[in-house]
């Protein structure tokens, strides 16, 4: 087992689990497609990694107004990694407060209600499962607009 994976975590295909989510956001009327899908095996508990992936994609979804998934394998890297990118085309999250991101109950605007409330707590869950596979998420705004959020895991 990887360093890291938390114990017990088994072998899974990112590619295949991003598919799944995928899909079944798709069937409750989310916009959600997938540009790419590189065969890649992580180390993780499907179920929480299923559950993460299916919290950072739905915020494409509702909160950026449609969610682009791609599954690659970063070889560029130092060691090898699997990479799923979400890119989205809503307003993106103000550079200043990036970096607070990830704080449970984090809004970009408190005051706003959300067309699509939540608990806040869906990002800070996904990085805790995401962490404890030996990976890490990083979020960014994409010089054309809206979000991209990348999970990257260490691959199996
Ligand atoms: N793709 C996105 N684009 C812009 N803002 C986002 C995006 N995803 C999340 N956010 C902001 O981050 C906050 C926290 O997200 P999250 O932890 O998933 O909680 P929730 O979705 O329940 O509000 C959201 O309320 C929203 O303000
Ligand atoms: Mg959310």
């Amino acid at each position: 087992m990887r360093e890291g994976a938390g114990g017990g975590g088994e072998p899974i295909r990112l590619d295949a689990l991003a598919a799944e989510v995928v899909a079944e956001l798709a069937g409750l009327g989310l916009v959600v497609v997938m540009s790419a899908r590189d065969p890649v095996a992580v180390s993780a508990h499907p179920r929480a990694l299923k559950r993460a992936l299916r919290n950072l994609i739905a915020n494409a979804a509702t909160h950026g107004g449609g969610a682009c998934g791609a599954v690659v394998a970063d070889t560029s890297a130092a060691a090898p990694t699997a990479l799923l990118r979400i890119d989205d085309n809503g307003p993106g999250i103000p550079p200043e407060q990036l970096a607070r991101a990830f704080e449970p109950f984090f809004r970009v605007d408190p005051a706003r209600r959300r067309s699509a409330p939540g608990a806040g707590l869906g990002r800070a869950i996904a990085r805790e499962i995401v962490t404890r596979a030996g990976g890490e998420i990083r979020l960014t705004n994409r010089p054309e607009g809206g979000l991209r959020q990348e999970v990257m895991l260490p691959l199996a």
